[in-house]
């Protein structure tokens, strides 16, 4: 049985770090680079390293562990022009820990051996904030799987193309949170179908068809819930804020529809969230097991 990356399930870290990189070299040397900043990353106590890749990358260095639906992230779109954009990269490398000092030497040590083989194309510094709220006041990762159900619901299952590993959605959204604030309470509460205090989910009177529950609660054909695994922190100062969404999956499929049904493709219903915050980045990685990661083949 192949082992996930184990920084994947390391909760309650504070400081988060992202970085989005395009290969400027082949895959096997990119392959022993990412392992060398593993290792790098391994002997700092506190700091996890994640590691994901695209699809063209993952395709070169490890052709036979390439799940059948994966591939770049393509545009979403939906009614009045709202769009989810794509900007793919090859390679994602996520640091997260207790504070921004150990991180960011990290993220930077790591850049740096990486340097070699790829160059930096984005970055998203993040942060939690209070106890893992989103910018919004509302708490962000009510739902989520505990850890122990987490790894099913996370990762590929054994016999599958890298078995082990999981689908990773990372999407940056910046908030209009002066608009959202000015809300009365009642209507911020049904943006997103919960209560600001104590996150219960609105009763069937008070939920609306467009709030951000009603739009990612999904199921299979059986009636059973099809869950992700949330990571997201939020980000930014106060001229420009917002949430880098992370979301790990054993599957593409489900992540794809709550994209489809946020951007209202189909039913032309938009998530009323869609109102208050952008996406201004869209990218699908693979974050493949340990053992792919120091044998790929
Ligand atoms: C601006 C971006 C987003 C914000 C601020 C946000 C925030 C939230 C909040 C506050 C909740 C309710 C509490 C919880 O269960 O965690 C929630 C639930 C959830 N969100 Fe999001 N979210 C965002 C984007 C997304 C995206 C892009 C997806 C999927 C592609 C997604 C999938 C989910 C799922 C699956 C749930 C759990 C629903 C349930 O089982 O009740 N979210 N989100």
């Amino acid at each position: 049985m192949a082992h996930a990356q184990p920084g994947i399930f390391a909760l309650g870290t504070r400081s988060h770090h992202h970085l989005e990189f395009d290969v400027t070299r082949r895959g096997p040397e990119v392959l022993a680079a990412v392992a060398e900043a593993c290792e790098a990353a391994d002997a700092v106590a506190g700091v996890n390293l994640v590691v994901g890749f695209g699809a063209r990358l993952w395709s070169e260095i490890a052709p036979g562990q390439v799940p059948g639906d994966f591939g770049d992230f393509e545009p979403v779109e939906g009614p009045d022009g709202f769009v989810m954009p794509a900007t793919q990269h090859d390679l994602w490398v996520w640091l997260h820990g207790a504070g921004p000092d150990a991180v960011f030497d990290v993220a930077r040590a790591s850049a740096t051996t990486l340097s070699a083989v790829a160059t930096v194309a984005a970055e998203h510094p993040c942060f939690a904030y209070l106890s893992s709220q989103d910018l919004t006041g509302f708490e962000d990762g009510t739902e989520n799987p505990p850890v122990h159900e987490a790894v099913r619901v996370a990762t590929i299952p054994d016999g599958e193309p890298c078995a082990g590993g999981s689908v990773v959605l990372l999407q940056r959204w910046v908030h209009d949170l002066d608009r959202f604030d000015a809300l009365p309470l009642e209507e911020r509460e049904r943006v997103f179908g919960r209560t600001l205090q104590g996150s219960v989910e609105l009763d069937e009177a008070h939920q609306v068809p467009d709030s951000h529950v009603s739009r990612v609660v999904i199921e299979d054909a059986n009636g059973e819930e099809l869950e992700v695994f949330r990571r997201s922190s939020a980000f930014g100062g106060v001229i420009e804020h917002g949430l880098v969404f992370v979301a790990l999956s054993r599957d593409r499929a489900r992540l794809r529809t709550m994209l489809d049904r946020m951007a209202g493709r189909g039913d032309g219903l938009r998530d009323r969230l869609t109102r208050f915050s952008r996406p201004t980045s869209g990218a699908w990685y693979l974050a493949p097991p340990v053992e792919l990661l120091t044998g790929g083949r």
